[in-house]
């Protein structure tokens, strides 16, 4: 018995130990702090995805530092060098445009924080600047978005397909690379006309404006397809639509990219036709390439979360389709 003992001890304190092994949320991980820029809450898309990066944060035991640009490049810019004051371990921002970064970008650097750029990228010829990127692949929802509107018109026997784009932010990435992808699809196929393309800056209340200043210029009968960047922009039109009298999804087909759950119950309802996902929940992503940066291990350079898309081809009784 007397030679057992000490092993029974040792067991014990081992047990002991494995109980405290370190989870994200423990006292230690919290001394992490991450600074985070969000461009603005122009969208339902935004602020879910402000709170998943809260929830994330909390998860992990990180301390976050945020601050709200309200779609000004400035504020973002001034709330990154306050994060480089402050010296925070790891800076994230959602860039509002692509370009004009790179000083403020050469000064986290200088200053040894490493940046983990959001839903959105920058353009720079240095691509030191940032570490890694978390978002969509914006490009690839482009040319789902196209994809569908050439199932749409083979369906319907289209031959002449008169085309309204009502883009996001000019300049942003997924304003860039939405409207790329679509082209891309669309383009050498001689039935499409892309009469005039928008800008609603991701606004439901751009949105609106949009669809009316479309509708005096063409009439109801000169559009055929509304392509909008963001459901809240579709949202905005799909009021003016119906206000006119005129019947979305069925007199024009209206196509939209996030998946909000306004948007979701417009499509099942067969008010909107397509729209094609674009997830906000980043933030365990985030936290976890974070987590991993503080442990010293090589982080991916880019992720992408799954997507896909909801269309009037598939099955809306499906609980899988759902929206945020
Ligand atoms: O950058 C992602 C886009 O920004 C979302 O599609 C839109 O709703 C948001 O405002």
């Amino acid at each position: 018995m007397k030679r057992i003992l000490p092993y029974m001890l040792i067991l014990a304190m081992l047990s002991a130990l494995a109980g405290c092994a370190k989870k994200p949320e423990e006292p230690e991980a919290r001394s992490v702090v991450v600074g985070f820029s969000q461009l603005g809450a122009e969208s339902s898309w935004r602020i879910a995805n402000t709170a998943s990066m809260e929830e994330a944060a909390k998860e992990y035991g990180f301390g976050l530092m945020m601050e709200n640009a309200n779609q000004k490049q400035e504020k973002q810019i001034d709330a990154i060098r306050s994060f480089i004051a402050y010296q925070v371990d790891v800076i994230v921002f959602s860039p509002i445009v692509e370009t004009g970064w790179d000083n403020v970008l050469a000064e986290a650097k200088s200053a040894g924080i490493p940046v983990i750029l959001v839903d959105r990228m920058v353009e720079t010829a240095d691509d030191s600047l940032y570490t890694a990127y978390v978002g969509a692949d914006f490009y690839a929802e482009g040319r789902r978005a196209g994809e569908y509107l050439v199932r749409k018109a083979d369906a319907l026997g289209m031959e002449h397909v008169r085309i309204a784009e009502i883009s996001g932010t000019l300049e942003s990435t997924p304003m860039r690379d939405r409207q790329r992808g679509f082209m891309d699809v669309i383009a050498g196929d001689s039935r499409f006309e892309v009469i005039e393309s928008i800008c609603g800056d991701f606004l439901r209340s751009k949105g609106e404006e949009c669809a009316a200043a479309l509708l005096s210029k063409y009439g109801k009968d000169g559009i055929d397809v509304i392509y909008s960047h963001n459901d809240s922009m579709i949202l905005g039109v799909l009021d003016v639509l119906e206000r006119e009298g005129i019947r979305p999804g069925q007199d024009i087909v209206l196509i939209t990219v996030d998946g909000e759950k306004e948007a979701v119950e417009a499509l099942k309802a067969g008010k909107i036709n397509c729209v094609v996902q674009c997830t906000p929940q980043l933030g365990r992503e985030v936290m976890e390439l974070v987590k991993g940066l503080k442990a010293g291990k090589k982080i991916p350079r880019v992720s992408h979360p799954d997507e896909g898309a909801f269309t009037d081809f598939d099955d809306l009784a499906d609980p899988a389709v759902e929206g945020f």
